[in-house]
C-alpha cells in the first residue's frame, strides 16, 4: 500500500502575481499568452515543455479559413462543413464565431510571421482536406487548408513565441502545473514544480487559462506525443468540474503503421489514396463523392471494416495502404517534405516508390473542459443552469470543449480552433480584467490539494510501477474503446480500467527527488489520464447510439431525438475515493449566433 502523508506537507513556497495565468504552451496558449499581453495584463505562461517543443509542432497539414485564395469558398460552407462533420453535436452559435473569425485570424498569422505556403500571386496556398466541400457539401471538395508545406503547427508556435515575448509575457518553463487554486467555486490560481530545481510555486492570478492539450496517451498507439497527459483535464475533474464528451475520440486514419506516426490528412488532399490488400481503392465504396477526402470518422471506420473482413494488407492483414507513389517527386518535396522524411525514418518506405502501411490511430479529443465561445469554462450550476460560469477559468484549445467539433473533428479545423478561441480568450480576458487592480486574498488552504497529492505520491512506496499501471489502462483503452465498440466490450472496460484505478493506491515511485523527478512527474501525469480514460468509457458506455467517432454496434443509427445532448461528466476519484463517475447531460445549442444565418438542422450524413 502507498504512503498517504497524513500531516500536511512542509513544501517551501514561492508566491507569483499576475493578472493572467496561462498554462500550456502549444497554439491556443501561446495564442492567448500573446493577446493577453498585448492587451496589457500581466501575464504568465506556465508550460512543462519548451514552448516550441509543444505538441502543436506535430500539426502537419494546415489551418481552415475560406479564404478563397485556391477554390471559390464562404464562411457558410465552412460553417455547413463543420456542423455536418460534428454530426450535429456542435454548439452552432460556437462554431458561426469560429468560422467567421478564421480569415480575419489566419491573416494576424501571416503578419505575425508564419512562413504559409505560397501561390504564384503571392496568396496563402490552400490544399483540399476531408469534410471540406463547396456550396454547403453539395460540390467538389474546397481548398481551405492554409498551409506552411507539411509542418504548418511548427510554423505558427515559432511567431506566436516570438510575438508573446514582444509583449512582454513572462515564461515558467519546464515548470509542472499541479493543481489550481479554487476559492468557493471560483478560479484564483495555480500551484506548479519547477522540474528543474525542485522549488514549488505559487501564481495567484485573475484569470487562469488552461491550454493543456488533449490526454491521447490514455490510449497505447496515438499520433499525440507522450507529453499529452490532459493535465488541464485532470486538474478540473479534481477541482469538482465536469468534463464534456470525452467519449469522442478521433482515430486518425493515416497512423504510420506500428509507430503511430501521423502522416497527415494533406497527403490524401495532393491526390494520395488508400487501397486494401486487392488493390481496390475502397473508399469510392464508402463515400462515393467525397472518397480519400470523406471526414476522418468515415475513412477510418471503411479502413476498420476492410481489415475485419479480411481485406488488409500485409502479412497479419492488419493495416492498408496510403498511395502517393504517383505524385511528382517535386510536389512531394515541395508540399509534403515531412511526411517524406517520417515514411522513410518510421516505416523505411520511399514515398515517392512504394505505399506506405498505415492504419487508424488515436489523435485528437473532441471532449474536454466545457467552455463558451469566450473561452470561459462554465458548468451546470446549482440551480440547474447549464452555462453557469466558473469565475477566473477559462480553457482554449484541445483542452476545451467550446464545442465546434461536437462528436467529429474535421482536420486543419483543430488549429484554427487553437487560434480563434485563444484570441478570443485573449480579448474577454481584456473586457474583464483591469491591470493594476487589487487581487483576492488566497485561501488558507490554497496550496493543500496540490502538496498534498505531490507529496502522496513522491513518497508511494506500493508494488505497482506507474510504467505498468499506465500501460494497463492504455491497452484497456485500446481494446476497449476504440473505432467501433459495442456494450458488452464497454462494460468489460469499465471494470478493468477500475481495477487498474485501484492500483493508483499501490503506486511505486523510486525516485524521491524533487529534481528532474520524471518517475513523479510521470505518475501525476498518469493520474491525470486515468481520470480522463474513465470518464472517456463511462461515457461512452452510457451513449446508446452512434454519432461522429462514436461508433456504438449495438446501436448504429444517430438518435436525435434521445442523444442530441452534451454528456457532462464527473469523477470523484482523488484522495482514497473509489473513482465513481456522475453523469449528466447539457444541451446543445441549436442556434446561431447572428442572424445572418439559419440554423443548420440535421439531416443524413453522408459523404
Ligand atoms: O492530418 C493532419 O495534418 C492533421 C491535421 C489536424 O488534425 O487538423
Amino acid at each position: 500500500m502507498a504512503t498517504a502523508a497524513s500531516a500536511k506537507p512542509a513544501y517551501k513556497i514561492i508566491d507569483h502575481t499576475y493578472d493572467t495565468v496561462v498554462v500550456g504552451a502549444g497554439g491556443s496558449g501561446l495564442r492567448a499568452t500573446m493577446g493577453s499581453a498585448e492587451a496589457g495584463l500581466k501575464t504568465a505562461c506556465i508550460t512543462k515543455v519548451f514552448p516550441t517543443r509543444s505538441h502543436t509542432v506535430a500539426a502537419q497539414g494546415g489551418i481552415a479559413a475560406s479564404l478563397q485564395n485556391n477554390s471559390p469558398d464562404h464562411w457558410t460552407w465552412h460553417m455547413f462543413d463543420t456542423v455536418k462533420g460534428s454530426d450535429w453535436l456542435g454548439d452552432q452559435d460556437a462554431i458561426e464565431y469560429m468560422v467567421r473569425e478564421a480569415p480575419q485570424a489566419v491573416y494576424e498569422l501571416e503578419h505575425a510571421g508564419v512562413p504559409f505556403s505560397r501561390n504564384a500571386d503571392g496568396t496563402i496556398y490552400q490544399r483540399p482536406f476531408g469534410g471540406h466541400m463547396q456550396n454547403m457539401g453539395e460540390g467538389p471538395p474546397v481548398q481551405r487548408t492554409c498551409a506552411a508545406a507539411d509542418r504548418t503547427g511548427h510554423a505558427m508556435l515559432h511567431a506566436l513565441y516570438q510575438q508573446s515575448l514582444k509583449y512582454d509575457a513572462d515564461f515558467f518553463i519546464e515548470y509542472f502545473a499541479i493543481d489550481l487554486i479554487m476559492d468557493g467555486g471560483k478560479c484564483v490560481g495555480v500551484i506548479a514544480l519547477c522540474m528543474d530545481d525542485g522549488s514549488i510555486h505559487r501564481f495567484r492570478a485573475k484569470a487562469v487559462v488552461l491550454a493543456t492539450g488533449g490526454y491521447g496517451r490514455s490510449y497505447f498507439t496515438a499520433t499525440s506525443a507522450h507529453t499529452c497527459t490532459g493535465d488541464g483535464g485532470g486538474m478540473v475533474l479534481r477541482a469538482g468540474l465536469p468534463l464534456q464528451d470525452m467519449e469522442f475520440i478521433q482515430f486518425h486514419p493515416t497512423g504510420i503503421y506500428g509507430a503511430g506516426v501521423l502522416i497527415t490528412e494533406g497527403a490524401r488532399g495532393e491526390g494520395g489514396y488508400l487501397t486494401n490488400s486487392e488493390g481496390e481503392r475502397f473508399m469510392e465504396r464508402y463515400a462515393p463523392s467525397a472518397k480519400d477526402l470523406a471526414s476522418r470518422d468515415v475513412v477510418s471506420r471503411s479502413m476498420a471494416l476492410e481489415i475485419r473482413e479480411g481485406r488488409g494488407v500485409g502479412p497479419n492483414k492488419d493495416h492498408i495502404y496510403l498511395h502517393l507513389d504517383h505524385i511528382a517527386p517535386e510536389v512531394l518535396a515541395q508540399r509534403l517534405p515531412g511526411i517524406t522524411e517520417s515514411g522513410k525514418i518510421f516505416a523505411g518506405v520511399d514515398l515517392t516508390r512504394q505505399p506506405l502501411p498505415v492504419c487508424p490511430t488515436v489523435h485528437y479529443n473532441m471532449g474536454g473542459i466545457p467552455t463558451n465561445y469566450h473561452g470561459e469554462v462554465v458548468t451546470i450550476g446549482a440551480d440547474g443552469n447549464p452555462e453557469t460560469i466558473v469565475p477566473g477559468l477559462f480553457a482554449v484549445g484541445e483542452a476545451a470543449c467550446v464545442s465546434v467539433h461536437g462528436a467529429n473533428r474535421l482536420g486543419s479545423n483543430s488549429l484554427i480552433d487553437l487560434v480563434v478561441f485563444g484570441r478570443a480568450a485573449g480579448h474577454r480576458l481584456k473586457q474583464l480584467i483591469t491591470p493594476g487592480t487589487a487581487h483576492a486574498e488566497l485561501p488558507k488552504d490554497s496550496a493543500d490539494l496540490a502538496l498534498t497529492r505531490l507529496d502522496h505520491f513522491r513518497h508511494a512506496k506500493g508494488g505497482s510501477p506507474t510504467a505498468v499501471v499506465r500501460t494497463e489502462m492504455q491497452q484497456n483503452m485500446q481494446t476497449h474503446c476504440a473505432v467501433f465498440r459495442n456494450d458488452e466490450l464497454m462494460a468489460e472496460g469499465k471494470k478493468q480500467l477500475a481495477k487498474t484505478y485501484s492500483r493508483m493506491q499501490d503506486i511505486h515511485v523510486t525516485d524521491r527527488s524533487l529534481i528532474w523527478n520524471s518517475d513523479l512527474i510521470e505518475t501525476l501525469e498518469l493520474d491525470n489520464l486515468i481520470s480522463q480514460a474513465t470518464v472517456t468509457i463511462h461515457g461512452a458506455h452510457n451513449r446508446k447510439e452512434s454519432r461522429g467517432a462514436h461508433a456504438h454496434e449495438d446501436f448504429p443509427e444517430r438518435d436525435d431525438k434521445g442523444w442530441m445532448k452534451h454528456t457532462a461528466a464527473w469523477f470523484d476519484g482523488w484522495g482514497g475515493k473509489g473513482g465513481d463517475v456522475k453523469i449528466d447531460y447539457r444541451p446543445v445549442h441549436e442556434f446561431t449566433l447572428t442572424d445572418d444565418v439559419e440554423y443548420i438542422k440535421p439531416k443524413k450524413r453522408v459523404y
